[in-house]
């Protein structure tokens, strides 16, 4: 394999390593017959056709259609490349691999490279803290934010100096060099010549970690009135904000032990609940919650309390996470805090007590949702458009007999006859599966994490002329994953060729399918904020680029060990032809 690592030590460290026991470590699995069964990690479901065949030591997900061997499994789940997943079941099993060229441990190592320059960067970044005048400056804002010292130590907050590149000059001497750092995110290129600067200057540095301790990014805040408030590392190949909470390495454990976690939408919130005594507090990063983030959760519990602040904007964050819940198995509540607080500024003023009380005082999320769209409708015109928003919410859920509860609920906080209701819910439910808007079972399809990578692409490229020119020099449709987007981006493109712009208006227009017009319409409204789009969408095209040639390897690897399996040696043959041909394009793609 291109004087790669030799097949045959391939084959021993897949045959080193079992895939029960592997998938195990993440999925939890029940011996069902010949096979052991679970809850897909690869898409959200809540009875699971997720299955491990010890016999053929492949996996298959009959909902989603994911399968593989152990490495395939391993490149999914962890994101890894061929050589990475390999080298992650060689070390399990004991077995030496050796470097046979530059080239692959350039290949192999990317990955760890990533990680080690941000694990570099972060004790860069304490020690500044802690050790250099220039941080004082930090400590003061610290000590004014009324964090101690030992909680700062305890989550690696540190400072990143002023000036330009003292990070690059630290890392140079570590060994790591300036386009390495830039791959970590820790650096930006000049517009102008040549040469990087530190992306991090003069902030207080939150260190975001993976749940397995990782250092994978930073969020950095600025002690002036700076923009933007908050400065986060890009989408590199280590670190998605829509795949990471920040605090889960601490917060997990606490988590299992307690049963329930506590999403919040800050670093000084999450640590401010872990100061106050709720350890099981995690964060967004920004972004709203995906899908991505409860698969997180799920592995530690299925139940969630939400904490919002009770403005305008923490109702509104309330409602459109509705929509990553239903369909899931995961239980979600809300806490609601005083209107202009968040859960630093709560504990502050109230102590522990007061956020415990707050945590206590839950109500089930379709409760409040439903209760809140129902709130002040008074005048029959005001009822009739709160029972619309209410059927489109009772239309999403799955099952009957809940459904069947918030109807009545709804009916008696609206004051009206439930059969009024009932009514508009079966001209819904009815109009939706003529127009297919609505799947079968009333729910969206859950988003894969590659969707979302994809999806924040799209929107970008919708709302930045300079990102949509990028996507379209660099990116086919077909390098979309998600076969839903690939109309789009045609049309994307298209318009890219002949008018030079995007109009989207037009480009709604111009698509028919119902369901694709509301991705379309959803991506190009969606409130979120970017640091720096252009080197977002970098990241995202490189690594939609490299997962398509990984799909397929990976797809590959499985085909490969079926037919070894079957010693359909014809079939093996041509398999590893076409594997090394895509391997080739992998090496050309990076
Ligand atoms: P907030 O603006 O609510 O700030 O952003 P905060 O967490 O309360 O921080 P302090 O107390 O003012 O210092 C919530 C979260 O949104 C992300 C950060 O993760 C932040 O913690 N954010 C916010 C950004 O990524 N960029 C920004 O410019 C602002
Ligand atoms: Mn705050």
């Amino acid at each position: 394999m291109d004087g790669k690592i030799p097949d045959e030590l391939v084959d021993r460290i897949r045959s080193g390593n079992d895939i029960v026991e592997v998938v195990s470590e993440v999925v939890a699995l029940k011996k069902t017959g010949a096979n052991y069964l679970g809850l897909c990690p690869f898409h959200t479901e809540k009875t699971p056709s997720f299955t491990v065949s010890p016999g053929k030591q492949i996996f298959h997900c009959f909902g989603c259609g994911a399968g593989g061997d152990v490495v395939g499994f391993l490149m999914r789940h962890e994101n890894y490349t061929f050589p990475e997943a390999l080298r992650r079941l060689a070390e399990k099993a004991g077995i030496a691999i050796p470097e046979t060229s530059r080239e692959s441990r350039q290949d192999t190592g990317e990955l760890d490279a990533v990680i080690a320059a941000n694990e570099e960067a972060a004790g860069f970044f304490a020690r500044a803290l802690w050790e250099t005048p220039e941080g004082e400056k930090a400590r003061t804002y610290l000590e004014g934010r009324g964090m101690s010292a030992e909680t700062a130590r305890g989550f690696g907050v540190g400072y990143s100096m002023p000036g330009w590149d003292a990070l690059l000059k630290h890392l140079e001497r570590k060994g790591i060099g300036a386009l390495m750092a830039e791959k970590a995110g820790l650096a930006i290129p000049r517009s102008s010549g040549s040469g990087h600067y530190d992306r991090f200057r003069d902030r207080l540095m939150f260190t975001i970690r993976d749940a397995r301790g990782r250092v994978i990014g930073f969020g950095g805040r600025t002690m002036s009135d700076e923009q933007p408030k908050y400065l986060n590392s890009p989408e590199t190949r280590a670190f998605r904000k829509g795949e990471t909470l920040y605090a889960l390495d601490v917060a997990g454990q606490h988590i299992r032990k307690r049963g329930y976690s506590v999403i919040t939408e800050g670093y000084f919130d999450a640590i401010a609940c872990h100061v106050a005594g709720a350890q099981n507090a995690v964060a967004t990063l920004g972004t709203a919650l995906t899908s991505a983030h409860l698969r997180l959760l799920k592995r530690y519990s299925e139940n969630v309390v939400l904490v919002f602040d009770s403005d305008a904007a923490g109702i509104k964050a309330a409602e459109r996470s509705l929509d990553v819940f239903l369909g899931t198995a995961m239980n979600a509540k809300v806490a609601l805090l005083p209107q202009g607080d968040d859960p630093d500024s709560l504990v502050k003023r109230d102590g522990p007590k007061g956020l415990a009380d707050r945590l206590r005082a839950t109500e089930k999320l379709l409760d409040f949702v439903i209760r809140r769209a129902a709130a002040g409708a008074g005048t029959i015109d005001e009822k009739v458009e709160a029972a619309a928003r209410i059927t489109g919410i009772l239309a999403r859920i799955e099952n009957g007999v809940e459904r069947s509860h918030y109807l009545k609920a709804a009916a008696g906080l609206l004051g009206i006859e439930e059969s009024a209701i009932a009514e508009e819910l079966g001209k819904k439910l009815g109009k939706d599966a003529r127009t297919g808007v609505f799947r079968a079972a009333g729910r969206k399809p859950a988003a894969s994490p590659m969707n979302k990578i994809e999806e924040e692409l799209l929107h970008l490229a919708l709302i930045y002329p300079e990102v949509a020119c990028q996507v379209r020099d660099e990116l086919t449709p077909e390098d979309f994953s998600d076969g839903r987007l690939r109309p789009i981006a045609a049309g994307l493109f298209g318009m890219m060729d002949e008018a030079g712009s995007v109009d989207v208006p037009k480009l709604l227009g111009s698509i028919e399918d119902e369901e694709l017009k509301k991705a379309l319409y959803g991506l190009s409204v969606k409130e979120r904020e970017f640091d720096d789009p252009l080197e977002t969408a970098r990241g995202s095209v490189g690594r939609l680029l490299k997962g398509r040639v990984d799909r397929k390897l990976a797809e590959l690897s499985g085909q490969m060990r079926e037919a070894e399996i079957r010693n359909d040696l014809d079939r093996l043959n041509k398999l590893q032809k076409e594997f090394a041909e895509w391997q080739k394009r992998k090496s050309s793609t990076r």
